[in-house]
Parts: C-alpha cells; structure tokens; sequence
C-alpha cells in the first residue's frame, strides 16, 4: 500500500479465473490490522480488489470475506448496496451517470439518452471495443450540479447534451492511460451550468 491508503499499480489478471498477485495478497493480508476491528477493512480491501481486477468476481468478495472475518452473505450485501462495486467487466471509460431526484429534475434521463445514442449502449453494456461502459448510479453527492456523471470517481457536473457528446468524442480519440485521458478531460470540462432558456 502506498501511504495514502491505495493500492500500488499491479499488472491486472489474464483472466477472470486468476486470483490476486501475491505481492497485493501480501497488502491485502496487512490491511485488516490496520483498523480497530478488521471488519473495517471491509470496503478498502473491496476497492483494492477493484482496482487491480476492474470489477469483483465471487472469488474476489470470498477473499474480501476471509481477511476481515465477514460473512460471505454481508460481503455480497455491502457490494450490491454500493453502485461503486461493479460485478461484471467495465469499459476502458466506464461511465455512471446518477439517475437520483435532484438529477432526474434537471434532465438526467437526456444525458443517459445521449449517452446511449453516441455508443450504441443500454445501462448495464459495454461498446464492442471495450471502450466505454454506461451505468445508471445512485446519488454521487453533487445534487446542486446536476445532472452529473462520474468516470473512475471524476465528477463531470451541469451537464447537456452537447457536454456530453463533446466529452466522449474526446475520450474516444485520447489514447493516454484512462486515468490520464478522464483528468484531461475533466480539466477541459466547462464547469459552468448554462442558462435555461
Ligand atoms: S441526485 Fe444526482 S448527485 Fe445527488
């Protein structure tokens, strides 16, 4: 682990089949002392397995339950309970757009339209090239900017159809790593909401 609490980068499975490298088993081993009670360490084991593997498989959420001593049962709880934890393989872009009231009333069903139309995808898909994934997420928190969406926790806020179609279009042609092509994209993002006419 690094000191902020994350995972180092690790080389992500050849297949779905694979369990974690040993050295992240070796991190993940060491997480549960870290807390009070080692069931704490319930939700940050859960996102290092995320991280490395892209989403959680059933082995992934046993290994979770083993190191902190909770049932497989609220192991599966807590995963199904959090629109975070993703159960099947992601997009490259894996893009959540919230579909909660303060969204819905500025026209959050527009955006996951858009979004549909521009890749050809339904909420819950993948594209054909593995690029995008589209989600529809629960409230991210950011009620007075909405409607929003969030890729790999980059909020993108008071969102248009054009917004939106502007930034796909450009994480379609950024070949960086995703996390370098979503901080770019969010940095180009206009913030401002636009007035209603
Ligand atoms: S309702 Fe969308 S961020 Fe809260």
């Amino acid at each position: 682990m690094s000191r902020s609490g994350e995972t180092e980068a690790k080389e992500p499975p050849a297949s779905s089949e694979d369990g974690p490298p040993e050295s992240l088993l070796a991190e993940l081993r060491a997480l549960p002392a870290r807390y009070p009670q080692k069931r704490g360490a319930l939700l940050p084991l859960l996102h290092a397995l995320q991280a490395w593997r892209g989403h959680l498989t059933p082995a992934d959420m046993k290994l979770a339950g083993e190191l902190t001593g909770v049932a497989a049962a609220d192991v599966f709880s807590v995963v199904t309970f959090y629109t975070m934890y993703r159960q099947r393989p992601v997009g490259r872009f894996p893009i959540g757009v919230c579909r909660n009231i303060a969204c819905w009333v500025n026209g959050s069903e527009q955006i996951v339209s858009t979004v549909k139309a521009e890749l050809g995808i339904a909420p819950g898909e993948r594209t054909a090239d593995g690029r995008f994934s589209l989600e529809e997420v629960e409230c991210l928190g950011s009620c007075g900017t909405g409607p929003c969406l969030e890729i790999e926790s980059r909020y993108f806020e008071n969102l248009t159809p054009d917004k939106v179609r502007a930034l796909i279009e450009k994480l379609r042609r950024d070949d960086r790593s995703p996390s370098e092509a979503i901080l770019a994209a969010q940095r180009e993002f206009p913030a401002a909401r636009e007035a209603r006419s």
